[in-house]
């Protein structure tokens, strides 16, 4: 949930108390999709119901963000204005969560989304944007706990090269330390709101990360 919207998100929430959402955050190359589908694996082999998903999600509106982020649907001699972005991720959100989060939380299944309204305050939301992408995000579902996995945006994108990713707008090394600093903001405004939020050293080894993910998660299984 977002500042000025709890009651809203507070009703939501009792109505699947079994479920739990929690929500892997970080830059690109931060090892949020690693580490998201790792969980995921741990938790299922303890038989624990679990579902990973994602953002851009697999539906229709997540679908068209993809082809868009790897420059399909370009103007020619312009740059994709960030608010269009900001509402597509914000629609696309409240689709995804219909379609694919309620249904897997009202299960009782704990879902492990890669990415939630956390990159769009920080990667759409610099400077005075970010009251507007707050306001357009607050109907989506505040999780239950939100892991930030910080890595310097030198070290995330050497991994990005060493993993051979082509580049999707949004990450070059500008835009990267803007969105790492927006990241910090962001942590620091909602987790004020009341929100719980954890920052992880990224930078550590897989496993190490894994286990401070398992630590930080345990409380709420
Ligand atoms: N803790 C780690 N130590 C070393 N390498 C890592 C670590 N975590 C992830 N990696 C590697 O970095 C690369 C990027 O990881 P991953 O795809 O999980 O990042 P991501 O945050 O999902 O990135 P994107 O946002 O671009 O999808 C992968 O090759 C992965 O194996
Ligand atoms: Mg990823």
């Amino acid at each position: 949930m977002l500042p000025g919207s709890r009651g809203a998100m507070t009703d939501s929430n009792s109505r699947d108390p079994r479920g739990v959402l929690i929500v892997l955050e970080g830059l690109d190359g931060a090892g949020t999709t690693t580490q998201a589908h790792a969980l995921h694996d741990r938790l299922t082999v303890r038989g624990r119901a679990a579902h990973v998903t994602r953002e851009p999600s697999d539906g229709p509106v997540g679908r068209l963000i993809r082809e868009m982020l790897v420059g399909g649907h370009a103007i020619p001699g312009q740059k994709i204005d960030q608010a269009t972005f900001g509402l597509l991720f914000a629609a696309d959100r409240l689709d995804h969560l219909q379609r694919e989060v309620e249904p897997e939380l009202a299960r009782g299944a704990v879902v492990i989304s890669d990415r939630w309204y956390h990159s769009s305050l920080a990667y759409q939301g610099t400077g005075a944007e970010r009251a507007w992408i707050r306001d357009l995000n607050q109907r989506a579902r505040r999780p239950d706990l939100t892991l930030l996995l910080r890595v310097h945006p030198e070290i995330a994108a050497k991994r990005r090269v060493a993993a051979g990713r082509a580049q999707e707008l949004f990450e070059d090394l500008a835009m990267q330390r803007r969105v790492a600093a927006g990241y910090e903001e962001v942590v620091a405004e909602l987790t004020a709101a009341g929100e719980r939020i954890e920052v992880l050293d990224g930078e550590q080894p897989l496993d190490a990360v894994a286990a401070a993910i398992d630590a930080a998660v345990a409380p709420l299984l």
